[in-house]
């Protein structure tokens, strides 16, 4: 994924471009560049690396211009590098591109150009929309660009300049996203609104096949067929300040800070979908990726146990996407995504619905593409969400999916009105202890962090839902640590990987069952024999029973008493201070891990 923006209007668009990108980045920061009007033609500067990069190249030069575009890059194709970088011009220098997204035909249409004499100058994919668009330009905007639309396959959202076009420039997209920002100065387009907040608050939401041609005054809007659009515009409710770090160190620990708040206001906003009767399906199908999926590896255990459904079924959504599923129209397939525009939850979503299947979305991005598509959408209120690992958004994704589970439940039958209200009085009551423990336990957390800086790999177990919560515990030290993790169901772990178990391997266990702490804790005690360290943490943590036979190989973390099905919302709080603190002490770049990107908008 990458970010991409634009800018034109009374300002000078280099300082608006680039403070832009810096919004952008956390959508990738393998290279930045910008292409801005000259007297002269196109010019543009781009850099492999951060933005920090480009930001010292620029700070050498005086450019005085009032429009441009500015790319962000994760690499897909070709390595980073100066050369491969956004954006990309056409070899006359006619059109300037830059592009989010994959053209999946790029080699046939690479060979076809240079087949006629295409000088291309980089590996990438994106290279090849920019000399499409040359190729084709004979003046008229439009045909250029639905010519070239046509011709490509794959997801791109597109800001494309035009040599003898000074005065605007263009966008197109298919199955990426992009806004189209319009403030008193000027207009924009951005891959999303964090990029235009501080300039306005007004967007347009562009649709695939629809081309938006920006002037400094003016926005027009055009179909496939040349036909003017009115477009209606929108107003975004996320603050500018939600979108900065608000004095703390990385937007991933102010985001961990936010989530009382978040649950607050979930829970407040979210209505399960009452016209959705749940009475008319005989499988749901829970699908999403990453840690959207591992919110859904927790909601099957709270569907289960308060709906009592008999079949569902979890499913990474870049499996479902092929496995020919057995599915149909008496299936509810409920999509999980904060983005809304993560390639293999859109895909599955459309798969589902090639299949007849009801498709229900829990997004956190208003007007994203899952969030349009799916026949019912419930949105989670955890606002922009800027750290690339998820933290504010997994924690309002569970809530909005106990609180589906209860009106589920009632709506069978196999919750009684007085059950039904004590469940969603204790789901009311999650925020509070969320605090609590950001309040008293972060301390603890951090320093029992500092002591596993060396650790070379650390092992999550947990038994039940607990094993949900120890995926996502495990993928978010992953991510931001870079220390290799696995989870386990506590009771797996005895059938082949114990043998990795050796002296000071850490295993964080999670705990919040009484029913099976005892189970909990000879995993502990079969870990500990083998030289292991145990970090338990839960609402069981901190019993009698944790006196392990070498105690001084187990330590406790108690969490705040709850209803076990809504324990992963408490553990995870425990489990992110963890692994924010671990990173933080190796000095590692929390907010923008290496390899990652914050929505994968791509295979
Ligand atoms: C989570 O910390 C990761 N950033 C990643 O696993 C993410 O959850 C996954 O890519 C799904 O993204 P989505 O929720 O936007 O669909």
């Amino acid at each position: 994924m990458c970010g991409i923006i634009g800018y034109i209007g009374s300002e000078s668009a280099v300082p608006v471009i680039v403070a832009g990108l810096r919004k952008l980045e956390y959508r990738g920061y393998d290279s930045a560049g910008i292409a801005v009007y000259e007297q002269d033609g196109i010019k543009v500067i781009k850099r492999k690396g951060r933005l920090a990069e480009l930001e010292r190249h620029l700070s050498e030069m005086t450019i005085k211009c009032s429009s441009g575009i500015g790319h962000t890059r994760w690499a897909t194709h070709g390595e980073p590098s100066d050369v491969n970088s956004h954006p990309h011009m056409g070899s006359s220098n006619k059109v300037a591109v830059v592009h989010n997204g994959i053209i999946e035909n790029y080699k046939q249409l690479k060979e076809r150009l240079e087949k006629k004499g295409v000088d291309f100058a980089s590996q990438t994919d994106s290279e090849v929309i920019a000399q499409l668009c040359e190729y084709y330009y004979n003046g008229d905007v439009l045909e250029t660009l639905i010519k070239v639309s046509e011709r490509l396959e794959g997801s791109y959202a597109l800001g494309i300049m035009f040599h003898d076009k000074p005065d605007m420039f263009a966008a197109v997209k298919k199955d990426n996203p992009l806004i189209i920002g319009v403030s008193e100065h000027g207009n924009f387009i951005a891959s999303d609104v964090p990029a235009v907040l501080n300039h306005t608050n007004k967007v347009y939401y562009l649709n695939d096949k629809e081309i938006a041609v920006l002037y400094k005054e003016r926005v027009e809007f055009f179909n496939f067929d040349r036909e003017r659009l009115d477009k209606s515009v929108e107003t975004v409710t996320w603050s500018m300040d939600s979108a900065e770090k608000g004095g703390y160190p990385h937007f991933m620990l102010k985001e961990i800070m936010e989530q009382p708040k978040v649950l607050r206001e979930t829970i407040a906003s979210v209505k399960a979908v009452d016209n959705l009767d749940i009475s008319c399906y005989n499988k749901i199908v829970i699908t999403a990726c990453g840690s959207a999926y591992n919110a859904g590896v927790a909601a099957k255990y709270v569907f289960e146990s308060l709906c009592r459904f008999p079949s569902i079924e979890v499913e990474l959504a870049s499996e479902f996407r092929y496995k020919d599923a057995v599915i149909d129209e008496k299936t509810l397939v409920i999509l999980i995504s904060q983005s809304g525009e993560t390639a293999d939850t859109i895909a599955a979503m459309r798969e589902a619905k090639s299949k007849n299947a009801v498709t229900l979305a829990v997004v956190n991005v208003v007007g994203s593409a899952i969030a349009k598509e799916a026949d019912y959408c419930i949105y989670t209120a955890a606002g922009p969400e800027i750290a690339v690992a998820t933290t504010k958004a997994f924690s309002a994704q569970l809530v909005v999916l106990y609180t589906i589970a209860v009106a589920f439940g009632t709506k069978l039958g196999k919750l009684s009105d007085v059950e039904s209200k004590l469940l969603t009085e204790e789901i009311v009551a999650l925020p509070e202890k969320v605090a609590a423990i950001l309040d008293d336990l972060e301390y603890e957390l951090q320093k029992y962090a500092s002591t596993c800086i060396g650790c070379k790999s650390i092992f999550f177990i947990g038994r039940n839902i607990d094993y949900a919560i120890a995926l996502e515990g495990s993928l978010k030290l992953k991510e931001i640590s870079y220390i290799h993790s696995e989870a386990y169901a506590g009771g797996e772990l005895k059938h082949g990987t114990i043998s990795l178990i050796e002296d000071n391997t850490l295993v964080v266990a999670i705990s919040n069952s009484e029913r099976l702490y005892g189970k909990i804790m000879s995993n502990a005690e079969q870990v500990i024999s083998r030289g292991a360290k145990v970090l338990l943490i839960g609402s069981c943590a901190g019993q009698g029973g944790d006196n392990a036979q070498d105690s001084d190989k187990l330590s406790s973390i108690a969490l705040p008493e709850c209803n076990p099905l809504f324990s992963p919302s408490l553990s995870v709080i425990a489990l992110q201070l963890f692994s924010y603190y671990v990173a933080a002490n190796k000095g590692l770049d929390i907010d923008k891990p290496r390899n990652l990107a914050k929505s994968v908008t791509v295979e």
